[in-house]
């Protein structure tokens, strides 16, 4: 489904109000809550509606599990451009979740290590009951999650090697394409694919072409995103700009 907002902020405040629905559902069950959650510009204004919540509306996300898809690699956790700063600082730091209940690729393991690490970030999703409701961005190559072109459907957590669009993407961030990671840990297609509700979000011009290719599109690995169609219950969650190229 293609849910389409006149505004970021609009679409945002949805997908934020359905996940505190989903939190506070679960706490009434007494349960826990699995969120599978992304790092970039577009999930921000999510996490800022999340803190919100929690600060005025008594939403607590004490129950809260979390996975997120991706980290550099190598990469410190305490560097700027961390995925494990990223998260604290825009979400984590400001509500009250437990710190053991937050999961995210370890930029740090030795890469001798890294395919048994993957496999127990599987095993740990897997543990924590599998993942409700799976947050994503979209990347100009058409990757979900750190999954560039080429990405098999039924890929896991791994190792693997950005596109060079990707990392032009990312070098205003690193001080420049020579210094930007050439790896990441991603979670795969298939990890993706087994969460519950995919909820994608694109906003802005610059992702209406990629947007088009991948809601219009066929299933392909050149465009990762188009593995989404095979899912029962994903929503493209686009501003007006990001769904401007669409029919
Ligand atoms: C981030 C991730 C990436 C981003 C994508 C879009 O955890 O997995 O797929 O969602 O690169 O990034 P932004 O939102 O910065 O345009």
């Amino acid at each position: 489904a293609v849910r389409v907002f006149g505004e970021a902020a609009d679409a945002s405040n949805s997908v934020a109000a359905e996940i505190a629905s989903l939190i506070r559902q679960r706490a009434d069950d007494g349960e826990q809550c699995i969120l599978g959650l992304a790092t970039g510009s577009t999930p921000v204004r999510v996490y800022r509606e999340l803190i919100r919540l929690h600060r005025e509306e008594n939403l607590s996300m004490k129950n809260v599990v979390t996975f997120n898809l991706d980290e550099y690699f190598p990469m410190k956790p305490n560097a700027a451009q961390s995925y494990v700063r990223f998260m604290n600082e825009q979400l984590f730091d400001h509500v009250d979740i437990s710190p053991d209940n937050i999961h995210i690729p370890d930029g740090t393991v030795t890469p001798d290590r890294v395919t048994e690490y993957c496999q127990q970030y599987e095993d740990a999703i897997d543990t924590a009951g599998g993942i409700d409701l799976q947050l994503l961005g979209i990347g100009r190559t058409g990757h979900v999650g750190f999954n560039e072109p080429g990405s098999e459907q039924a890929s896991t957590t791994r190792l693997v090697r950005l596109c060079e669009i990707t990392r032009t993407d990312a070098a205003k961030d690193f001080g420049g394409l020579e210094k930007t990671p050439q790896l990441a840990i991603t979670m795969g297609v298939g990890t993706i694919l087994r969460s519950r509700r995919i909820r994608l979000l694109a906003f802005g011009e610059h992702k209406s072409a990629i947007v088009e290719r991948s809601v219009q599109g066929a299933i392909s690995d050149s465009v990762p995103a188009t593995y989404l169609h095979d899912h029962g219950n994903v929503e493209f969650v686009l501003d007006s700009a990001a769904a401007s190229k669409l029919n």
